[in-house]
């Protein structure tokens, strides 16, 4: 149990937030268990659309830097993540997700698993994996180059490039740009008019439009793999602890 994540029922609607502000909502292990729990019930309960949510000042942070240090140490990607990232992979209940100021990391590619994306104005999209000396995660490697062309692809999760809420949008990650204080209305309004529709058409047409799930589910552990034999690399914890001892 954590209170880093809080998990609120609106009728058919569930919203899993974030709640980790200080820290930018950087994710730790009992945070993923919390998110991987709230989506993994939502169907005996009845929901019908998932909000995923985070602070006003930012959505995610990414993994927190100080667990991929121990996990560097330890051996590779946590339990509690492979189970998030696998729980989102295989969700059949639709997934809003309402996105103000940074999403980095893990907070941009768990976009990628999402129907519907609501940004801030100010929201920006990064990954920096690469300048981590680590690869992306969650399937990114499969759904980015599809979602958004190899190219564009290319520049987010290798170069590193940021995008701003308007670039996410013409890149196809975004639905709707939205003005910080409108961005959370505008994503409920979406899964309730989600909710709102015949459930076993909307759950045979996403089933229909997402391909093989067995395929995402395996890229998750193939870049699980590699992901680990990088946590260990010097290029990975050399960016780490300078990440964690920087002077600002
Ligand atoms: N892991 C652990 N702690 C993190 C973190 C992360 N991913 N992201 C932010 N934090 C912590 C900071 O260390 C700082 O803690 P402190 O107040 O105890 O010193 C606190 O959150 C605030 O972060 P700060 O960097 O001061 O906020 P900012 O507004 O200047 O910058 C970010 C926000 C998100 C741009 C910046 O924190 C950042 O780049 N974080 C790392 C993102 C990242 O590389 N994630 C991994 C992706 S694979």
């Amino acid at each position: 149990m954590t209170d880093l994540v809080t998990v609120t029922d609106e009728g058919p609607v569930r919203t899993i937030r974030m709640n980790r502000p200080e820290k930018k909502n950087a994710l730790t292990m009992a945070m993923y268990d919390a998110m991987a729990d709230g989506i993994e019930t939502a169907s005996a309960a009845n929901i019908r659309c998932l909000l995923i949510g985070g602070a006003p000042t930012v959505f995610c942070a990414g993994n927190d830097i100080g667990d991929f240090l121990q996990a560097a140490m330890g051996g590779g990607l946590g339990a509690p993540i492979l189970r998030f990232l696998h729980t989102l992979a295989r969700c059949e209940t639709p997934l809003v997700a309402a996105v103000q100021g940074n999403a980095v990391g893990v907070g941009t590619t768990m976009l990628m698993h999402c129907d519907h994306v609501v940004a801030s104005t100010e929201a920006k999209f990064s990954t920096p994996f690469v300048s981590l000396g680590l690869v992306p995660e969650a399937a990114s490697s499969l759904i980015a180059p599809r979602l958004l062309g190899h190219t564009k692809a290319f520049s987010l999760l290798v170069m590193g490039k940021p995008l701003t809420a308007d670039e996410a949008k013409d890149a196809g990650l975004v639905n709707t740009v939205a003005a910080p204080d409108a961005v959370e209305a505008e994503a409920m309004k979406a899964a309730q008019h989600i909710a709102a529709l015949p459930p076993q058409a909307v759950l045979a047409s996403r089933r229909l439009m997402r391909g093989s799930v067995d395929e995402i589910d395996a890229r998750i552990d193939i870049e699980a793999d590699e992901f680990k034999r990088r946590l260990q690399s010097t290029e990975a914890q050399a960016a780490f602890t300078a990440f964690m001892t920087r002077k600002r």
